[in-house]
């Protein structure tokens, strides 16, 4: 399928929603985003300067408590058993390129709640490789074309056209996102290459909670209660990542050290959280996450706080909405989220058509990392200065806006396999 026809069924799955309330306008004029100031990530709660990589600790951990308090929810720390179980293994997959290992990861003590399905590409003969996890948007059968890969049976958006019908993926959904994912580039570049449909780990719409993880772990320490729990679906979707590299650790021929975590738009925003709480995830791109990930919440352009939180009621958790018609009493913003990777590479990319994610917005993002990377001796960007298009800036942080529009394309995938091969290691 088109990407399009798949947005233009969001568009119109929000687009109710977001009517039922007044909606503000949009702001698309650079002119008119206006002044703000942005809470300094080297300042802490208490006033003081952060000047060393210890006092970075406590920061560090009064950032993340403030973006589980004021964003995306707590996410349960309790562990839980797993079980990973092989489901079907190709050794020729890709035409002889890969071998393709489908693993359902399932939870002993929560038998009701359905498995993560992970479809996993290994280049052939290579022991102990670097990967790239991410989620996907329709099934791991839109990844590729190989008709061995299952059509998801579970619940996925109705788009317009027959790639799905009564929220069930159809046969005519395979390969619609081979674009995306560059899996046969990928491969022969050295690198494995994981990804699962993020439906499996919470269905996207304000009840997908129901029967998934998030109606059974606790969320500690919320002071506003709500029927789902306190911590949003982003916060579900990060969960799960945290759950594959659990899994990925098991492999054998993956170097667990050497993990890269890749998410475009809402599946960005939670590589983003993810990153942040999980450190053994050894880089993170944001590919076009927009609002609630690379861009800055107080610049008024784009998709705005109270717009994503009308959209999309279950992203985010409850106090983040108190914060709709008030951005600049949010106590943190989104550079602080980008800072919680450092010292880890971090790339952030925008589209030029991408208007709605605020493509200056993640840019600034990226920028305003700089003191946390300087304070371990590392140069993030390098510069203040907006680039041209297709013209990748940055040395540890990495910022690229290209052609075109709101997408992951060959583009993006070059650049991102160039930085994972300089700061990650092939
Ligand atoms: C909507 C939403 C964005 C999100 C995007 C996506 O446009 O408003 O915040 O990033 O969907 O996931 O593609």
């Amino acid at each position: 399928m088109d990407e399009f026809i798949f947005w233009l069924a969001l568009l119109l799955l929000a687009a109710p929603l977001a009517s039922a309330q007044k909606v503000e306008e949009f702001n698309y004029d650079e002119a008119k985003v206006g002044t703000y100031t942005l809470p300094d990530p080297l300042t802490s709660k208490d006033g003081k300067a952060v000047k060393t990589k210890s006092a970075w600790t406590s920061r560090r951990a009064e950032l993340m408590e403030l973006f589980a308090a004021n964003v995306y929810g707590h996410t349960p720390k309790q562990p839980i058993k797993l079980r990973f179980q092989t489901t079907a293994v190709n050794e020729s997959a890709l035409n002889g390129l890969a071998v393709r290992k489908m693993v359902s990861i399932f939870f002993v003590d929560y038998p009701q709640i359905p498995s993560i399905d992970v479809a996993l590409y290994l280049p052939k003969n290579k022991k102990l490789v670097p990967i790239f996890l991410g989620l996907n948007f329709s099934g791991n059968h839109s990844a590729t074309t190989e008709t061995d890969v299952p059509i998801t049976t579970r619940w996925v958006y109705n788009a317009i056209g027959d790639v799905s019908v009564n929220n069930k993926a159809t046969e005519k959904s395979r390969g619609m996102q081979v674009s995306s994912w560059q899996i046969e580039t990928v491969l022969k570049r050295g690198y494995g290459l994981a990804t699962v449909y993020y439906g499996d780990i919470e269905p996207d719409h304000p009840q997908g909670w129901q029967g998934h993880i998030r109606s059974v772990l606790d969320s500690p320490s919320e002071t506003v209660p709500s029927a789902s729990n306190n911590w949003g679906a982003i916060g579900a979707w990060a969960w799960g990542l945290s759950r594959i590299m659990d899994y990925l650790q098991t492999e054998p021929d993956i170097d667990p050290k050497r993990v890269v975590l890749i998410g475009h738009s809402r599946l960005g925003k939670a590589a983003l959280w993810a990153g942040a709480q999980d450190d053994r995830f050894a880089a993170v791109i944001s590919n076009e996450s927009g609002e609630g990930g690379a861009a800055l919440s107080r610049r008024w352009y784009g998709e705005t706080v109270e717009r994503i939180n009308t959209s999309f009621p279950h992203w985010f958790n409850a106090q983040f909405k108190t914060y709709n018609k008030r951005v600049a009493d949010l106590p943190i913003d989104q550079h602080e989220l980008l800072a919680l990777i450092a010292p880890r590479p971090l790339y952030v990319a925008s589209a030029e058509e991408d208007r709605w994610s605020d493509p200056k917005g993640e840019f600034l993002g990226a920028a305003h990392t700089e003191p946390v990377y300087k304070l371990f001796g590392k140069t993030g960007l390098g510069t203040d200065t907006f680039p041209a298009v297709n013209q990748p800036i940055g040395q540890t942080v990495r910022y690229h806006i290209r052609t075109g529009k709101h997408d992951v394309t060959a583009y993006d995938w070059e650049q991102y396999l160039k930085f994972a091969d300089e700061l990650v290691g092939k």
